[in-house]
């Protein structure tokens, strides 16, 4: 029986979140057995560690998405450390840079700098998010030494040439939907050349649903389908790419390797 780890399903989405009976059900047969559920603003860190109390195969990121920095108040960072004391939350994210939309670059660069600087404090892994803002995101995470946290480029977009640099600042590489379109080079360049122990699989739930669900409502069942697709990359089994995720991501979250 394969077991799956999605690294990365916004769970807490405000249209998921109703729905997420049903939604687990249905990873659950699919045979995804955990799920970690990162914030984006303030509403959707406590909605991720809702759901991270309340099912024990889910745990929780909390942080503020670089697209929502402008919401981020006085408190607040003291608020997200001090939610990094639970043992539910296993990292800090999503955290990064996106050049996509207008918010103020300087604004995002601080607050990703003064996230950074707290993953480091608690010592728990970052989430990254980096959206057409490759150079500048290495740039600052080689500042602010990102190694000594570890983390995640999550739903990984860039060259493998980008890759080796990730790898050098210690980080691990996700791959989500994008993987499995039709049109995906860079994914498929990168799933072929990631070393083993530092490859990560995930949804970006409800984003980027991978192929042949591309355009709908994605949801942790059909990370299998990411699975299947960097499979046949690399010339493994999906059984294989399943148990070398799953240790990965449990070395990486420190949560414990077998399940209850
Ligand atoms: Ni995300």
């Amino acid at each position: 029986m394969i077991r799956l780890f999605d690294t990365h399903a916004h769970l807490n989405d405000a249209e998921v979140f109703p729905r997420v009976d049903e939604i687990l059900s249905r990873a659950q047969d699919a045979g995804v057995r955990r799920i970690v559920v990162p914030g984006y603003d303030y509403d959707s860190c406590l909605r991720a560690l809702d759901l991270a109390a309340r099912y024990p195969h889910v745990r929780a990121a909390v942080g503020f998405h670089p697209n929502d920095a402008e919401s981020v108040r006085d408190g607040h960072l003291a608020e997200l450390e001090s939610w990094c004391a639970q043992d539910a939350v296993v990292a800090v994210g999503e955290i990064g840079l996106d050049y996509h939309y207008d918010v103020p670059r300087d604004v995002q660069d601080r607050l990703l700098r003064d996230q950074v600087r707290l993953a480091r404090r608690v010592q728990k892994p970052v989430v990254i998010h980096d959206r057409d803002a490759h150079e500048d995101i290495v740039r600052v995470l080689a500042e602010e030494r990102v190694g000594d946290a570890g983390g995640i480029m999550h739903c990984f977009s860039g060259s493998v040439e980008m890759m080796n640099q990730c790898l050098k600042l210690g980080l691990y590489i996700s791959l989500g939907g994008p993987v499995t379109f039709k049109n995906a080079k860079r994914p498929v360049a990168v799933a072929a050349e990631v070393p083993s122990e530092r490859l990560l699989i995930e949804t970006d739930t409800p984003w980027l649903a991978p192929h042949p669900h591309r355009g709908k409502a994605n949801e942790p069942a059909f990370v299998r389908l990411v699975a299947e697709t960097i499979a046949g990359a690399r010339g493994q089994s999906v059984e294989a790419i399943a148990e070398l995720t799953w240790d990965n991501a449990c070395r990486l979250f420190a949560w414990e390797r077998d399940e209850p």
